[in-house]
């Protein structure tokens, strides 16, 4: 008999993380029989010894979420190369025990974006920017780069952060860097404006990084907060009539990244993104 795949999640808080559930999803759909369990580490105890313990548990992969994704790396035998640009893994592969860090943030991204916006990737010179330069930001950007498009300009409150993202940037890329209040005046020179921080996340939803006064038609704006689904900057967004890319798939797609690092098995989407959409508006 074929041992169950053992896979998990290591982060602080993640007792709400919708993550056992698509990865069972991801299972079933292929027949593999495993289970995904959360693995809570308090910030309070020895991350060190808490590591010791998951590795004596074998398993096949995990995921590593906030406020973990930098603290990991030194317990990492290898890194991918995304990973090592990004300077943070949010999923390891066991690899005949030894651990290897990838990044799908990014990428992940990239593809749900590919997924609901194929025409996008035919003209890689789409003009984009990009708000916040945190963590996500950074994969966001690289990834974007990473597929040809080479006119992303970023706005963070700190310009200092946005700076030293693109030390990441190849020749073919121009960034200018903005401040927030520039970038809100310049909202209708862009073809997709992609919001990277956590500003507008429940409870605090009313809350939205800029105003856009107006968009370019057929703008696309997009938003990695998928709580709540519709956050008061992709409401204004849809109010100028933009088409709307929603957080969660995101998070769908990045899942479907890692799910392929630990099995070699590229899952279909289908149908998950409104079913998760439906049990995160009814929380
Ligand atoms: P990460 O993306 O690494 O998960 P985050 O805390 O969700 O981290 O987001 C960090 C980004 O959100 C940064 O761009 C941060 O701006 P600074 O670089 O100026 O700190 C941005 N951010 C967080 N709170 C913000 C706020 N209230 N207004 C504007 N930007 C904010």
């Amino acid at each position: 008999m074929q041992m169950k795949q053992q896979f998990g999640l290591i982060g602080y808080p993640i007792k709400h993380s919708l993550s056992p559930w698509i990865h069972d999803e991801f299972m079933r759909r292929c027949g593999i029989e495993g289970e995904y369990r959360l693995f809570e580490i308090d910030p309070i105890e020895s991350f060190s010894e808490q590591i010791k313990q998951l590795k004596q548990r074998a398993l096949r992969g995990f995921n590593v979420t906030v406020p973990y994704k930098q603290t990991i790396i030194p317990y990492l035998d290898e890194l991918d190369n995304t990973a090592e640009k990004i300077g943070a893994v949010n999923t390891v592969l066991n690899r005949n025990g030894r651990w290897i860090g990838f990044n799908t943030d990014g990428i992940g991204y990239v593809r749900s974006l590919h997924a609901q916006f194929p025409q996008l990737f035919e003209d890689k010179s789409k003009k984009v920017l990009l708000l916040g330069a945190g963590g996500a930001a950074r994969g966001i950007y690289y990834a974007l780069m990473d597929n040809g498009f080479h006119a992303i300009d970023m706005a963070n409150r700190t310009m200092q952060h946005a700076m030293s993202i693109t030390k990441l940037k190849n020749k073919q890329m121009h960034t200018a860097i903005l401040s927030l209040e520039e970038a809100e005046q310049m909202t209708h020179h862009y073809d997709v404006i992609i919001q990277s921080t956590s500003v507008g996340m429940k409870p605090k939803s009313d809350q939205s990084i800029i105003t856009p006064p107006r968009l370019k038609k057929g703008c696309i704006v997009s938003d990695i907060v998928y709580q709540p689904i519709m956050t008061s900057f992709l409401k204004q967004a849809h109010s100028l009539g933009a088409n709307i890319h929603h957080g969660h798939t995101m998070l769908l797609y990045q899942a479907q990244y890692a799910f392929e690092c630990w099995t070699d098995k590229n899952v279909s989407i289908d149908k998950m993104d409104m079913i998760i959409q439906r049990m995160l508006e009814g929380r």
